[in-house]
């Protein structure tokens, strides 16, 4: 059985830990603004096991003009379990709460890598790659919604 549910921020650190920040410290887990009102946490279980994490928060990215902005971050599905459409259901999740919370545009910084998955999902990249140190090149991508 797949369920999305409301998690607690440091659930996410259990998809985090080994899929963003392997073999460094738990510490690194923690992003600024995790445990804000504002910010909210989803998780994908397979059964009871959590195997996916996506995160947003209330962010304004002044290269975009709309007013009400989320930004997602923490998006990770354990790596035994990708590719089997789990990351579109907590995109589309996502979308779901930004539509129910007023919000005209999501946007985030994406992994080179994970740029494709992206594009599938309807996001579109803005500006060139860039590094985020310690963790690789990026690209700002965005949707209205
Ligand atoms: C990127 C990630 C979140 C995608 O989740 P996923 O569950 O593997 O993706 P899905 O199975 O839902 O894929 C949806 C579509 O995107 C494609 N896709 C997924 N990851 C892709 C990738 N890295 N490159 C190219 N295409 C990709 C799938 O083939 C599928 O295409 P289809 O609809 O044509 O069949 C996941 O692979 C992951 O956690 N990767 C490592 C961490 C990471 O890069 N996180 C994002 C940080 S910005």
């Amino acid at each position: 059985m797949i369920q999305i549910k409301s998690i607690q921020s440091t659930q996410t650190h259990i998809v985090r830990h080994p899929v963003l920040r392997p073999g460094k410290p738990i510490s690194t887990c923690i992003f600024d603004g995790d445990d804000l009102p504002s910010t909210k946490h989803f998780g994908l279980y397979t059964n009871t096991d959590l195997i996916g994490v996506i995160s947003v928060f209330e962010n304004k990215n002044l290269i975009f003009s709309e007013s009400n902005q989320l930004q997602i971050r923490g998006m990770a599905i354990l790596q035994d379990h990708q590719g089997k459409g789990y990351g579109r259901l907590l995109v589309n999740e996502i979308e779901n709460y930004a539509k129910s919370a007023n919000t005209n545009l999501i946007w985030f910084n994406a992994r080179e890598s994970a740029a494709k998955f992206y594009k599938i999902l309807g996001y579109q990249i803005s500006g060139s790659l860039f590094d985020i140190e310690g963790v690789g090149l990026h690209y700002v991508m965005y949707k209205q919604i």
